[in-house]
């Protein structure tokens, strides 16, 4: 089971939620400082018409000093919304209270003809002052008074709140729109993704051919990979079946031998017999031991084959021929070939060093094993323009040009005219040499050895260049 960490789903919501939420409030807070500028310029103009007309009915009487009628409409249009209340109050020349509330709060600066505003408190009360200076004139000279007009704020509040909760109510509905858009397109959007797994699922064990359904394209490397997983998958498995099919059908013939040889030996009548029974089954183990190796080595290629994916580092094919020759060279001897090495400097190739190794074995043994007692077997490397050659080459009895062909088929033996029971291998080894190569870009042929006689078996690989 996956570790199932989060849901998308939530994810998503959880982003559009709290994104929404902070730029929802910063557009609140935005609303909120606007609600109010509307609503004290709209009220602050009516404050100012009330002091006009308060300011409008003041005269100076006979005695010099001012009178002030107040008109009732003057305050009449304030008490318009709310329970809001009013008060006023009119002062003459410096500091000399006239009438209203005297212990109205007094603006102290008056700039000119304008209306100044202040926000203040009165009885415990936030109010909105209007100050208005004007002078009433005898005819020869003229009196300053300031009007003072103040409201409670009752009514400014509430248009504040009002717009301040129409544009929350319009955020919080946008944003539950918008979480039930996501959810509805999260549920769709995924619906591709169940279908690939029901399909998947639906599939039986063996089957594992690429995906072929449409899904979105964030997906679309998801499954590319699993596709070249199941590639690989495939392969592994065919070569783990071809290796255990080989397997048992190749060794049915050695471990016959050995229980054959063992039941002699059990009904040996002299240590004689006993012995020879016993090296023959110790032959039949060598030859199970060579058919196990040999079959590895064709899974590992099968597997290889269809999983390079690094870079390969350079190797010095002269190197390494010249190391395995020299390893075989004692087997040579007794074999009574005489086993040698040409070519000079480095021969690089790119490839996978275990693996030549192998190819070189295959062909150097076969060398040994078929060109008979007494003959010449020649590994030789050589670099020639954009190519690195191999030839290993002897002086034996060599592969009918007819049978070269089949020489390279798996499980092919015998080809030199003996029966197949007296060939030690079993047929894998060119086959092996020929898979090899094609892994690295290098092509096997067969040939006649020196004079026309024996086999000559060459492998053509591209140059490695640094
Ligand atoms: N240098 C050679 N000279 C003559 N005959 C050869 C030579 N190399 C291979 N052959 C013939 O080709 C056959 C196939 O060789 P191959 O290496 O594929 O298999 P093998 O040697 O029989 O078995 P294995 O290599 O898997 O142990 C051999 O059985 C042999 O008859
Ligand atoms: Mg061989």
């Amino acid at each position: 089971m996956p570790r199932t960490a989060y849901s998308l789903r939530g994810r998503l919501l959880a982003w559009l939620l709290i994104s929404t939420l902070v730029i929802g409030s910063l557009a609140l807070i935005d609303t909120y400082r606007e609600a109010v500028k509307t609503a004290n310029t709209v009220s602050d103009r009516v404050l100012a018409g009330s002091a006009l007309a308060i300011a409008e009915r003041v005269v100076v009487a006979e005695d010099g000093s001012l009178e002030v009628d107040i008109p009732y409409v003057a305050l009449e249009m304030l008490t318009s919304a709310a329970q809001d209340r009013v008060f006023y109050r009119v002062d003459g020349p410096p500091g000399r209270f006239i009438t209203g509330y005297q212990t109205l709060p007094s603006v102290g600066d008056m700039k000119g003809q304008s209306a100044v505003f202040v926000d203040a408190a009165f009885r415990g009360e936030p109010i909105r002052v209007a100050a208005l200076e004007r002078s009433a004139s005898t005819g020869i000279n003229s009196v300053p008074f300031i009007v003072t007009v103040a409201e409670t704020t009752i009514a400014r509040r509430q248009l504040t709140q009002a717009i301040l909760l129409r544009s929350a109510f319009r955020l919080l509905m946008m944003i539950l729109g918008a979480a039930i858009i996501v959810w509805v397109a999260v549920t769709f959007s995924l619906r591709p993704l169940y279908r690939l797994g029901d399909a998947i699922a639906e599939r039986n064990p063996d089957d594992l051919h690429p995906i072929d359904q449409t899904v979105p394209s964030e997906v679309e490397g998801l499954v590319e990979t699993v596709n070249s997983f199941m590639v690989r998958l495939q392969s592994a498995l065919d070569a783990l079946r071809h290796f255990t099919g080989n397997a048992s059908h190749q060794l049915r013939t050695p471990l016959a031998i050995i229980r054959t040889q063992l039941a002699l030996s059990a009904r040996a009548t002299s240590l004689e017999e006993a012995r020879q029974a016993a090296r023959k089954g110790d032959e039949a183990v060598a030859h199970a031991e060579r058919i196990l190796a040999q079959l590895l080595l064709m899974a590992k290629i099968d597997a290889a084959g269809s999983t390079q994916a690094q870079p390969l580092a350079l190797l010095d094919l002269a190197a390494l021929a010249q190391e395995i020759t020299a390893d075989h060279v004692p087997g040579a001897g007794d074999a009574g070939v005489d086993l040698g090495f040409e070519g000079e400097g480095s021969a690089p190739i790119r490839a996978q060093p275990l693996l030549i190794g192998e190819l070189l074995r295959n062909l150097i043994e076969n060398a040994i094993a078929y060109a008979g007692r007494g003959a010449i077997v020649t590994v030789r490397v050589a670099v020639d323009d954009q190519f690195v050659r191999l030839d290993v080459e002897d002086n034996g009895p060599g592969i009918a040009p007819e049978n070269r062909p089949a020489a390279r088929q798996r499980f092919a033996r015998g080809l030199r005219g003996e029966a197949p029971g007296a060939s030690p291998g079993m047929g894998l080894g060119l086959p092996i040499v020929e898979e090899i190569a094609g892994l690295f870009g290098g092509q096997l042929s067969l040939a006649d050895g020196p004079g026309g006689r024996g086999l000559k078996a060459s492998i053509v690989f591209p140059l490695g260049s640094p």
